[in-house]
């Protein structure tokens, strides 16, 4: 069981409309001033917790943008599973549908969902989510909230629990948090995990040493990997799970170790940080390369917020500079052709 001793979430309705009550205490927040952020190197934090350590400013959301561009481009939709989801979702006389978007971030995917589906409660729960969303749709509500404390006022309450890009870097105990997860579903409900591995990978799908510090760019190479490296070191030490390998079969144990969720479905994914892969047709491969070239605008971004992380490592300012820039002309030369493996899963609670 998770800890009992927990704060109430904070919530930020939308006024604009009669919102449905929540289900639980709420203190109503209009604004993220206050306790829930701090500065540090010149970039905004969340202030609820140390072990998840990557910005909540305005630059990181735009690269959220980004990456939730990334994944629609992959997926072709909101969700794996789509015929699944729409169906969950579809409106039923007398049932009211809800969603959960855990570790919301910048909301893109609730903002999404509330508007794909009208007639559903979208919840977005992020230690410290967006909330300067304009025209915030009327049946989201962002909760300010550490799944790491569980969700007992949510048990049974989800059709649809969506994870992306929280689990590996933001949860300490995985296997509490699919429980949780798992009893926050209704019989019948999803859910869906999207989560990247932390190393680097060569165009073999081999992992890249990281470069040795003590090396220049361009003499050595594996930049992008010794920060990678570094910054997954960063977060396992402040209490975080990221995935070294396997994180297909990492992610698959875990939710089959609810007891819950028998037959997870899985795609595993390459994504190139580049535009550099060719497809065996035109078609193929412009859609490989534009997404490579998402994933390098991405990566770059990525590795820049990264500083603090470093710095937490004990880099020095220097250091950190000749890290950032081997990695940028990796990326930007395409002299390193990279991949990082991400995984979309999808399990359903059986009725
Ligand atoms: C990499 S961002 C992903 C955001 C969003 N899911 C997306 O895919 O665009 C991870 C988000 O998870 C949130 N997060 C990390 N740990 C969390 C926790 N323990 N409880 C709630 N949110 C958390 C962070 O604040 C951040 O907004």
């Amino acid at each position: 069981m998770f800890m009992p001793t927990r704060r109430p979430p904070l919530c930020i309705p939308n006024m604009s409309v009669n919102h449905p009550p929540p289900r639980h205490g709420c203190i109503y927040r209009s604004s993220r001033e206050g306790p829930f952020l701090r500065e540090s190197d010149g970039r905004v934090f969340n202030a609820q917790n140390d072990v998840y350590y990557l910005p909540a400013d305005d630059v990181e959301f735009d690269r959220l943008a980004l990456q939730h561009r990334i994944h629609y481009h992959i997926l072709g939709s909101l969700y794996p599973g789509g015929d699944l989801v729409d169906r969950i979702l579809a409106p039923e006389w007398g049932v009211e549908k809800a969603v959960l978007d855990v570790g919301c971030g910048a909301c893109h995917w609730a903002v999404e969902m509330a508007l794909k589906f009208p007639h559903v409660h979208v919840i977005g729960v992020d230690l410290a989510p967006r909330t300067n969303i304009p025209e915030q749709p009327p049946n989201l509500r962002l909760e300010f909230d550490d799944a790491n404390l569980g969700f007992p006022h949510y048990h049974g309450c989800f059709d649809v629990i969506h994870c992306r890009s929280i689990v590996t870097v933001g949860i300490h105990d995985r296997d509490q948090f699919f429980q949780e997860m798992e009893r926050c579903l209704r019989p019948g409900g999803i859910i869906i995990v999207i989560d990247g591995e932390m190393p680097t990978l060569n165009h073999n799908r081999q992992r890249i040493p990281p470069a040795p510090m003590d090396g220049n760019y361009p003499q050595t190479r594996g930049w992008m990997a010794r920060i990678m490296f570094e910054a997954s070191q960063d977060f396992a030490a402040r209490g975080a799970s990221p995935i070294f390998y396997d994180i297909a079969g990492v992610l698959f144990q875990s939710l089959v170790a609810t007891g819950a969720f028998f037959n997870p479905v899985i795609q595993l994914m390459y994504l190139p940080l580049g535009p550099w892969p060719v497809g065996n047709t035109e078609a193929e491969t412009r859609w490989i390369q534009q997404l490579g070239e998402m994933m390098r605008q991405n990566g770059l971004e990525f590795t820049r917020s990264l500083r603090p992380t470093l710095k937490h490592r004990g880099f020095s300012d220097e250091d950190v500079d000749k890290m950032l820039f081997g990695a940028e002309r990796e990326m930007l030369d395409l002299s390193v052709w990279m991949y990082t493996r991400w995984v979309y899963i999808y399990a359903v609670k059986p009725r």
